[in-house]
């Protein structure tokens, strides 16, 4: 029987379309949340994106009584709507799609710059009530100026690359340093938040990255730009910074407290202010986007439930290596015919080797197995392998 997956927050009909070809059923239409509880259990994967909430409660549905929930897919990064928790402790695998949203919120990020810098909007503003002002409108380059990035991961160095190519000096900080990254790191955020001439917040998290501290260390020339975290600015120490002049002005994408539904009101006391530019959380918003994090999601979601891949795991390690304890290796060449790995697990088990992976592939007539095992493979467990019979080769 082909494997049910429920898009329950939508899929482009380019992955729909994908996920056909792959023999899978795939339902769109949006279950609320009693009947979503009562047919989860019919669906082998869930996809979601932020507005699913994907509960303790909907997770026991989906496994309880026979229930054929495997996998449950997150079209983008954040997984806050996901209970990660409840899904490990009941079998159920967690993926996430972080890399089609990269290159769209790099982006914007970088229009926010250019926003901000130019006064872009401002500049519209006054236009469409139908007043020509210029003279108010006295804009900084980005070329030659000093970029500071927070957070060097994925977008972090999308936008180092960008910004490099506009002829900015790209400095960054991150607890991890990538040896290719296009930027200079600094050794800590003050040392960064001194030298910048535009501070771009990449770090995501929940906790505030910009507070009163870290303004007064920025240039008065400077601007801030937050496509990352509403969280990672205390908003109430920019509104003071912004306000008496302490820096030159923000762009922000994020904020603290963001509408749940479109189309509902927006209060922000940072409206007040002429030195900033908002927008509504658009980093991700591109068709391209769209596309990429659901063809994405749906070969990552595909993966698994094909060949039982981890690959973009959030609640278990991708590898066994993540897991944290030693693993070694056993590679056996051997007969392919059925029984050998009942074998070779009968065999290590009876000598206390505890097996947490085995891959295989054909080679030529043969078999070549590779065992990933939690204790170091000794010439007794190699012999004892060897002797069974079909085995042509064992090393270790
Ligand atoms: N505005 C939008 O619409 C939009 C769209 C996509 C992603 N985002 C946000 O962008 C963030 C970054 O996404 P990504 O794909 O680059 O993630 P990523 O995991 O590739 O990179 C984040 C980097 O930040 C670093 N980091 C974490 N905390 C830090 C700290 N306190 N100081 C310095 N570095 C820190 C991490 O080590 C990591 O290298 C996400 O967490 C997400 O919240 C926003």
């Amino acid at each position: 029987m082909n494997k049910r997956i429920l898009a329950n927050d939508g899929l482009v009909e380019e992955a729909q379309k994908y996920l056909k070809q792959q023999g899978f059923v795939i339902e769109t239409e949006k279950r609320d949340e009693d009947d979503l509880l009562s047919e989860i259990g019919q669906f082998d994967a869930l996809l979601v994106r932020s507005a699913t909430k994907v509960t303790r409660k909907l997770l026991e549905a989906g496994v309880k009584n026979g229930g054929k929930l495997k996998i449950v897919g997150r079209g983008g990064v954040g997984t806050d709507n996901i209970d990660l928790e409840a899904a490990k402790e009941l079998g159920v695998i967690v993926k996430f799609a972080p890399n089609g949203n990269t290159n769209a919120t790099a982006e914007h990020a970088l229009g926010l710059m250019f926003a901000i810098a130019r006064k872009v909007p401002m500049a519209h503003h006054t236009l469409m009530s139908g007043t020509w002002h210029k003279k108010r409108f006295l804009g900084v380059e980005l070329f030659g100026k000093t970029l500071g990035i927070i957070g060097c991961g994925r977008i972090g160095q999308a936008l180092a690359a960008k910004a490099g190519a506009l002829g900015m000096k790209v400095i960054g900080y991150d607890m991890y340093r990538s040896i290719d990254a296009p930027l200079e790191y600094m050794d800590s955020i003050p040392e960064l938040l001194k030298k910048a001439d535009f501070v771009s917040l990449h770090c995501g998290g929940a906790d505030p990255v910009i507070n009163t501290e870290e303004l007064k260390l920025m240039k008065e020339t400077a601007f801030l730009i937050n496509a990352s975290r509403g969280k990672n600015v205390a908003e109430d120490a920019l509104y003071e910074a912004l306000k008496t002049s302490q820096i030159a002005g923000a762009a922000l994408d994020c904020y603290e407290t963001e509408p749940k539904r479109e189309g509902l009101p927006f209060v922000n006391k940072l409206q007040e202010l002429d030195n900033i530019v908002m927008s509504a959380h658009l980093g991700a918003s591109t068709r391209n986007a769209g596309i990429r994090t659901g063809m994405e999601i749906a070969e990552v979601v595909t993966a698994y439930l094909r060949r039982g891949d981890y690959g973009n795991c959030v609640n278990v390690g991708e590898t066994v290596l993540d897991e944290g304890a030693d693993v070694y290796t056993i590679f056996i060449t051997h007969d392919d015919k059925p029984g050998m790995f009942g074998k070779f697990g009968t065999a290590m088990g009876e000598m206390g080797v505890n097996i947490r992976e085995n891959n295989s592939r054909k080679l030529g007539d043969h078999v070549q197995t590779v065992y990933m095992v939690h204790s170091q493979p000794t010439e007794e467990v190699r012999t004892a392998l060897a002797s069974i019979e079909g085995v042509i080769r064992v090393s270790i």
